[in-house]
Formats: C-alpha cells, structure tokens, sequence
C-alpha cells in the first residue's frame, strides 16, 4: 500500500490465539515487516539449553548480552538466526516451549531483548507479535490488538498445526501446556501478558482467519483516515 505513514501494529495475546497467523498475513498484505518476538526469547532459551547455561537470571542475561539473535524476513513469515545458524525449527522443539516462559519471565533478559525490539520497529512499517507489545515495548504504538481464543478452540488449532509438522499430540495434553504457559506469562511481576487499556480485544474462538485479518486491517484503515482496504 502507498500511504506515506508507517504504522506500528502491536498485536498480543495468549498462545495459541491466532497471533503469528494474523500478524504476518496483515503484514503481508500492508507491505509491513513481520515481527516474532516470541522467537526472540526462545532463540535465548535454545542457545542455553545447548550450552548448559542454567535458567537462572543473571547467567541469561549474560548470555543474552553475547549470543547474536537476528529475524530476517522470509517468504513464510520469519527466519530466526542464532549467530548465523538458522534455528527456525529448533526453537519449537518441545524442550525449548517448555522453558520459555521461564527464561522470558527474568526482567533483566526482558530489557535486554525489548530493546533489540524496540530498535526493529523504531522506522514504523511493522507488525510485531509478542506479550508485552502495546504494554511495554510500543506503548504508544497506533494500533493495539489484543487476540484471544477459548482455551479449547486454542489447543485444537495447535494440535492441529503440530500434526501438520508430523507431530502426534493429544488435545488435552496440548490444552495443559497452554494453560501452563498462560499461567507462567499472566503472573509473572515484569511485563505479565494483559491487554493494555487501549487495546482493542478480539476473540477469534469463531473466526476465520480471513476475518481475523479483516478486523486488524479495519482498525488499520481506521488510523490511516482511510475507510478502504488498498492493497
Ligand atoms: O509466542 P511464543 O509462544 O513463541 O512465545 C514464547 C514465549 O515467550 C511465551 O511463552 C512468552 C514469551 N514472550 C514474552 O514474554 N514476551 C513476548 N513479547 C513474546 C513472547
């Protein structure tokens, strides 16, 4: 789209809601760059389960410090690079799901990571996907959304997504890790998963992702002055 004015577009939610799916679409069809931030943390969480580094705060922090994490737009969306290596896939393996949220939960790994992210979206022109977006990274970014989806229609759509991998799940084992992570991102003290006040909350529990997407670029349009869809 030609509009001059380069949005940031925060959008937030549990895992599972529908998040990395719409994110990228909507930034697909504005031009925009699409922003994981959640690989960041579980590229951190990757690199220290591989060396050892134990999950504790200062250790993280320090390795955070080191290692270099860069997302790279690809045609599916994102690469992840960890020093160089491509870890798209490694940083969805069962072990390393299982401990991010522990390691993303260290505000002292949070700073350090906020700010790589705060530098991607600095020149507008994105779409990031994360917990925290429109709370603490952009708090003033000019569209806020906030998706979520009933815990069931979530663990149905990541199960379904894990046996598209070749990966053979159960849905209510899929249900409990999410309900855990959920948990762990909502209680933490530093930046927990909540809507901010300006955010508008979107439940994709019935919608397609067609409509999903429809409804982000709507506030889009809203905050461009424009009431068309351009393309
Ligand atoms: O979106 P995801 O499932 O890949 O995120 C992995 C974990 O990273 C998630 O459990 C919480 C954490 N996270 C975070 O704390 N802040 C973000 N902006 C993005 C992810």
């Amino acid at each position: 789209m030609s509009s001059a004015r380069k949005l940031i577009i925060a959008i937030d939610g549990p895992a599972g809601a529908g998040k990395s799916t719409t994110a990228r679409l909507v930034a697909q069809r504005l031009g925009y760059v699409y922003v994981d931030t959640g690989a960041m943390y579980r590229a951190l969480t990757l690199a220290a389960l591989r060396r050892g580094v134990p999950l504790e705060e200062e250790p993280l922090a320090e390795l955070a410090r080191q290692v270099r994490i860069e997302l790279q737009p690809s045609p599916d969306g994102q690469r992840t690079l960890l020093d160089g290596e491509d870890v798209s896939d490694a940083i969805r393996l069962p072990e390393v799901t299982q401990a991010v949220s522990r390691v993303s939960a260290f505000p002292a790994v949070r700073r350090i990571l906020v700010e790589k992210q705060r530098e991607l979206g600095r020149e507008g022109g994105v779409v990031m996907d994360g917990r925290d977006i429109g709370t603490v990274v952009f708090p003033h970014a000019d569209v806020k959304v906030f998706l979520t989806a009933s815990l069931e229609q979530r663990a149905r759509r990541r199960a379904r997504e894990l046996r598209q991998q070749g990966v053979q799940v159960a849905e209510h084992e899929v249900a409990r890790e999410l309900a855990l992570r959920d948990r762990l991102d909502s209680e933490r003290s530093d930046s927990p998963l909540r809507p901010a006040p300006d955010a508008v909350v979107i439940d994709t529990s019935e919608l397609s992702i067609e409509e999903q997407i429809e409804r982000v670029l709507a506030l889009v349009y809203e905050r461009l002055g424009c009431n068309r869809v351009q393309q």
